[in-house]
């Protein structure tokens, strides 16, 4: 609360501190004194944590947020909207969320107050840029009014496509739109590992191939193609992390088991990433009779390009499998550094200043992270007397740009 008040954002976003700093004191105001915020205002968005917690979403956080506002509802006499945020299995706002406002508060929900569910779709690193310009606006709600009074929140972007819908659907839109990017990319990773099984093909030009199909780049009016932005997804790589995808696949492969539902395609989706790192290792093995003593190099310790989060990424089970074959590990990204070792508090990485330093002397390069900065590799390693093996995680890098290349989806 004292950093925003102070204008710093708590977490790195791009534009996010200037935000801050533009409306706190004016229209932004931090506080702890939940009575207080919700006796002065007409919503308020539970935007908690929930954290998985063996495969399962934590909803402590949440129970204990619709408790306090239930409570602080208590005396308010005009009509206020509860707003879920957070990411939460279907049901939950209208299964645990408004049993507990109702009893906390002494009041039945539709006459005092409305609850409605409203999910977020920003992509961490251009959180702010994806707000003011949402592809979707879901807005789910108990009823008429509760949906009224969020749309009314929304009118300040009035270009926006905005769903009406109930608070389950709204909820399983969510996590419909995070699996399907999850499932997207482990389709890909199994049809890559099997190019690579059956040699000759590189999944690289499968997949550019598919998204020339007009069901990714349909033909415009004017003649020209333009590609979804889905074909980013369905490219082979070394799997997906981050504080979601893999969180939301597990957690509705759990909620689906406990409604009977078999989820025999996430299940699998998750499998299959949870495999993909070993691919790396196997590539890298093909080139040593033992990785013992061998000196690998991890670009990328970030789950994605643009971040400081190293939550599920697969640099951790990579490393990991390295140090257990006796490699000897050093690593570089372009923001992630010592921090990194709280991951992975028990196996020793060499933290390098610099790609160039990342790069030489070593006996493989392993990319893990997309980051444009990592396009620089054949250039440095061109210059080397004993250039390393490259192993691409990402296929980002043309194939014949380094005297040995290897990568996800292709038999060299
Ligand atoms: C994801 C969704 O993209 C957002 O729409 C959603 O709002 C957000 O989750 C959320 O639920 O809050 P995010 O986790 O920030 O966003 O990152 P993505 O860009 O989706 O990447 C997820 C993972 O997939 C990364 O590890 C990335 O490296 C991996 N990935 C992506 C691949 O392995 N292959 C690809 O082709 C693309």
């Amino acid at each position: 609360m004292d950093a925003i008040s102070r204008g710093i954002s708590p977490i790195h976003e791009v534009g996010l501190d200037d935000l801050i700093q533009r409306n706190i004191g004016k229209r932004l105001l931090a506080t702890t004194n939940l009575p207080a915020a919700i006796a002065e205002t007409e919503m308020t968005l539970i935007a908690v944590g929930t954290p998985s917690t063996a495969g399962e979403i934590d909803l402590s956080y949440i129970r204990q947020a619709a408790q306090q506002i239930g409570e602080a509802l208590q005396a308010k006499t005009s009509y206020h909207v509860v707003t879920v945020k957070s990411t939460v299995v279907p049901g939950t706002t209208d299964r645990v969320v408004r049993p507990i406002l109702e009893q906390a508060s002494g009041k039945p929900a539709g006459e005092n107050f409305g609850v409605g569910m409203n999910p977020e779709f920003l992509t961490e690193g251009q959180a702010v840029a994806d707000f003011f310009k949402p592809d979707r606006i879901v807005l789910g709600g108990m009823d008429e009014r509760t949906i009224d009074t969020l749309a009314k929140l929304y009118s300040v972007l009035p270009e926006a496509e905005v769903i009406r819908t109930n608070n389950g659907t709204a909820e399983m839109i969510k996590y419909a739109s995070n699996v399907l990017l999850a499932t997207t990319i482990s389709l890909s990773n199994e049809l890559a590992n099997l190019c690579s099984a059956i040699g000759g093909i590189d999944a690289m030009e499968v997949m550019r191939g598919v998204h020339r199909s007009n069901y990714f780049s349909p033909l415009s009016k004017d003649g020209s193609k333009v590609t979804a932005p889905l074909a980013a997804f369905f490219s082979p790589g070394c799997g997906f992390g981050g504080s979601c995808l893999p969180k939301d696949v597990q957690a509705l492969v759990t909620h689906g088991h406990k409604h009977g539902a078999k989820m025999q395609v996430l299940n699998a989706a998750m499998e299959t990433n949870l495999q993909q790192p070993e691919q790396v290792i196997e590539l890298v093995k093909r080139h040593f009779t033992s990785l013992r003593g061998v000196r690998v190099s991890v670009l990328g310790l970030a789950f994605k390009p643009g971040t400081d989060d190293v939550r599920h990424s697969p640099a951790a089970p990579i490393i990991r499998r390295l140090h257990e074959e006796g490699a000897e590990i050093r690593a570089f990204d372009p923001i992630v550094n010592g921090q990194f070792s709280r991951t992975l508090p028990d196996v020793p990485v060499q933290f390098c200043a610099d790609l160039p330093a990342a790069v030489s002397d070593c006996d493989a390069v392993v990319i893990v992270t997309r980051w444009p900065q990592f396009e620089q590799v054949p250039q440095l390693v061109g210059k080397l007397k004993q250039p390393p093996l490259v192993i691409d995680g990402r296929r980002m890098l043309p194939p014949d740009s380094v005297p040995r290349y290897e990568g996800i989806g292709l038999r060299t």
